[in-house]
């Protein structure tokens, strides 16, 4: 389909709707500075997931090859620290304060479409800004510069990069015990499924963002909409596993669509 007539469709089934669900992923925050994960030049190119991706693979790294470990978090707190939330987030925001988008469901931990007003978020991957005890579980939110400049510091002061001095950088809990970042690692279980899950089942629109739509149980969000009975609007670039599943798709970026379909809307 045309770009502009998508977006004018778009925007059609959105006059139409007060249960607009949208469904996010790292394709959001592209222009926002941050990269995805499988794009050509991605995060999965620069670092091996089964190095940094999963508990047990970073702790063993972190053994045999600490530099990797430490460039990692570096590319990460350079990355994160300059980010802001893009027009594409705004335009999110918009939706939600005028009364046509219920909740952003998102595998983003950057808390851009928090930082962009959107106050009904469900992070089905965790919050790198918010902390989790690795003793007793409680969690602390911090603010994604405090928690970036406070790694930062610390990290240019280690004399010695390993796991000791990493765990005496990491933020303590009430109980005495440090915190990790509460983001769900390869293997752990996602967080807000059976919201997530609600939130699928009860929309009337699905919007499909800037995701390759192949990690589960995330995934099935947009599928498990549709056969709710939900019109499904995916808004995407370039590839993703929803070509079957969409019933109409914008080849574009969220950061220059999403803005024109809320200018459709406001002006109409
Ligand atoms: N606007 C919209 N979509 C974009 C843009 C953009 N500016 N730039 C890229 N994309 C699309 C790509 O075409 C791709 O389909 O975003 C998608 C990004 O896919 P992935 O990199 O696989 O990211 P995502 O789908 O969020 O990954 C899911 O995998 O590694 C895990 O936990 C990680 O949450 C992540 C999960």
């Amino acid at each position: 389909m045309e770009l502009y007539a998508g977006i004018e469709q778009a925007a059609e089934v959105f006059k139409t709707t007060r249960k607009l669900v949208t469904f996010s992923g790292a394709g959001m925050s592209a222009e926002s500075g941050i990269p995805t994960f499988r794009d050509p030049g991605g995060i999965w190119d620069q670092f091996d997931p089964a190095e940094v991706g999963t508990g047990p693979g970073l702790l063993n790294t972190l053994s045999r090859m600490p530099e990797k470990i430490r460039a990692f978090i570096n590319e990460t707190i350079r990355v994160f620290l300059q980010a802001q939330p893009n027009p594409g987030h705004l335009a999110l925001g918009t939706l939600e304060q005028i009364g046509i988008l219920r909740s952003v469901v998102t595998q983003n931990v950057d808390n851009l479409h928090q930082e962009a007003g959107n106050k009904n978020v469900i992070e089905m991957h965790g919050n790198l800004f918010r902390q989790r005890c690795l003793a007793c579980e409680a969690k602390k939110p911090f603010g994604r510069e405090e928690y970036l400049g406070r790694v930062k510091n610390a990290l240019e002061e280690m004399t010695t990069f390993d796991l000791p001095s990493i765990m005496e950088m990491l933020p303590k809990c009430d109980c005495g015990s440090p915190m990790r970042p509460d983001v769900v690692m390869f293997g752990e279980a996602v967080q807000g499924l059976y919201e997530s899950f609600q939130e699928a089942d009860s929309c009337d629109v699905m919007l499909v963002l800037g995701t390759s739509g192949v990690v589960y149980p995330a995934a099935a969000l947009p599928q498990k909409a549709k056969e709710s009975g939900a019109t499904v609007i995916e808004i995407n670039p370039g590839d993703s596993a929803y070509y079957g599943v969409a019933d109409i798709r914008l080849q574009g970026t969220t950061g220059e669509i999403l803005p024109r379909i809320v200018q459709r809307i406001q002006n109409a």
